[in-house]
């Protein structure tokens, strides 16, 4: 609360499991910005759980949607939004979070996340998969495209996730 909002959105990215929506929440209510989900959003949008998105619709329609719905946060009142994991990977979003946000990747090794994912339900790119195999094709393909973020904040697991916040606010 002590912290000045800034004049932008801030856009959290990264795997499943990185923490960006719990730390979306806790640097939200340090700013005094709203907090959105792009995941929350396409659901209320479409209806339907991601999952259910996927299997009825697709991942391609799901990905258009993703886009659809960050360019719309971002052309609203700044806020923090956290991101599903793929959203950076779209060339247009990154282009349009270049624009008009500050974006921070919440990166963590495999291990960290597929512990936090672990046995959670929603995701379908996991679902009945080896979680450990996924993650680490997808960090290889992601990681280098991620790390074109403005910020990188480095999550440790066990690492309480004010300390990403601080470290988030310290730039
Ligand atoms: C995805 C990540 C998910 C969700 C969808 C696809 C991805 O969001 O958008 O299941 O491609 O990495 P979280 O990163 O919030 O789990």
């Amino acid at each position: 609360q002590d912290d000045t909002a800034p004049a932008r959105s801030i856009v959290l990215i990264g795997l499943m499991g990185a923490g960006k929506t719990s730390v979306g929440r806790r640097l939200a209510a340090r700013l005094g910005l709203p907090f959105v989900d792009s995941d929350a959003e396409i659901e209320e949008a479409a209806g339907q759980s991601i999952p259910q998105i996927f299997e009825t619709l697709g991942e391609p329609a799901f990905r258009d949607g993703e886009r659809r719905v960050i360019a719309r946060l971002l052309a609203g009142p700044p806020s923090v939004i956290a991101t599903g994991g793929g959203a950076w990977m779209d060339a247009e979003t990154r282009a349009l979070v270049r624009e008009g946000a500050t974006s921070v990747w919440l990166k963590a090794t495999v291990a960290t996340l597929a512990g936090r994912v672990k046995d959670k339900p929603g995701r379908p790119l996991l679902h009945g998969k080896d979680v450990h195999a996924v993650l680490t094709q997808l960090a290889e393909q992601r990681y280098p495209v991620y790390a074109e973020a403005d910020l990188t904040v480095q999550s440790r697991s066990g690492m309480a996730h004010d300390e990403m916040v601080r470290r988030i606010l310290e730039g």
